[in-house]
């Protein structure tokens, strides 16, 4: 299936780690670490493009020639189930600024309500990655970055761990400049919106509540 700006990872070690995430049998406390895991691979391959600027920093034997980040990155987990996915981004880029935006879905409609955000004033980073685990219609993906776009954030990537053809289709649609960073493309949504095979709740997965 041909989507544009998505990326489905090939990675082994995604692939392993995503078949035990989907087993109904893995506890909360795996499903996390395997999420922040997966979280870890995924955006590996999704600042494979951040930009450097050149440094010179001194090695106990001679000055060495070296790179920075150039660019500013943003965090955006959307809650709750986001919140599994910014340690690991975090761990890999320290400096970057996290910006919580809370949605849940409306169960009966499969529309995002929007509950909480915490945007700083005025957009200031170059690369904003927004971090959910699911893409299933994409309401709340594409209302996450809705909202991003008004205030002002000019560039965007989307980094999921689940897609299904609904939620993708529907981002590149509204958001064309958006590249899409996944672990899996699926089947399809069910009648109640969960994507299949998927892997459940993933909030509930996380936290136990299900
Ligand atoms: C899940 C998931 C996404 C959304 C995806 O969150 O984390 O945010 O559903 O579905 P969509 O593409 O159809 O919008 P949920 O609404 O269950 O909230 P939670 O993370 O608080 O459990
Ligand atoms: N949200 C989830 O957590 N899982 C789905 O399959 C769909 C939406």
């Amino acid at each position: 299936m041909d989507i544009p700006n998505l990326h489905v990872s090939a990675h082994p070690l995604l692939r392993e780690k995503l078949t035990r995430l989907r087993d109904r049998s893995t506890p909360p406390a795996d499903f996390r670490a395997l999420v922040r895991q997966i979280a870890m691979l995924l955006l590996y391959e999704a600042t494979a493009d951040l930009e450097l600027r050149r440094d010179v920093v001194q090695t106990p034997l001679a000055p060495a020639t070296g790179w920075r980040l150039a660019q500013k990155v943003g965090l955006i987990p959307v809650l709750r189930a986001g919140i599994g996915m910014v340690d690991a981004a975090l761990e890999l880029i320290p400096e970057a600024e996290v910006w919580h935006i809370g949605l849940f879905r409306d169960e009966r409609t499969l529309r995002p309500i929007e509950y909480y955000n915490k945007l700083p004033a005025s957009a200031t980073a170059q690369l904003c990655l927004v971090l959910d685990p699911m893409l299933a219609t994409g309401g709340s993906a594409t209302a996450t970055v809705d909202i991003l776009e008004r205030w002002g954030a000019k560039r965007i990537k989307y980094v999921g761990i689940i897609a299904a053809p609904e939620g993708a289709k529907a981002m590149a649609k509204a958001h064309p400049d958006v590249h899409m960073h996944v672990g899996a493309l699926d089947e399809r949504l069910n009648e109640r919106g969960y994507i299949v095979p998927g892997l459940g709740d993933a909030g509930d997965r996380q936290f136990g509540t299900g």
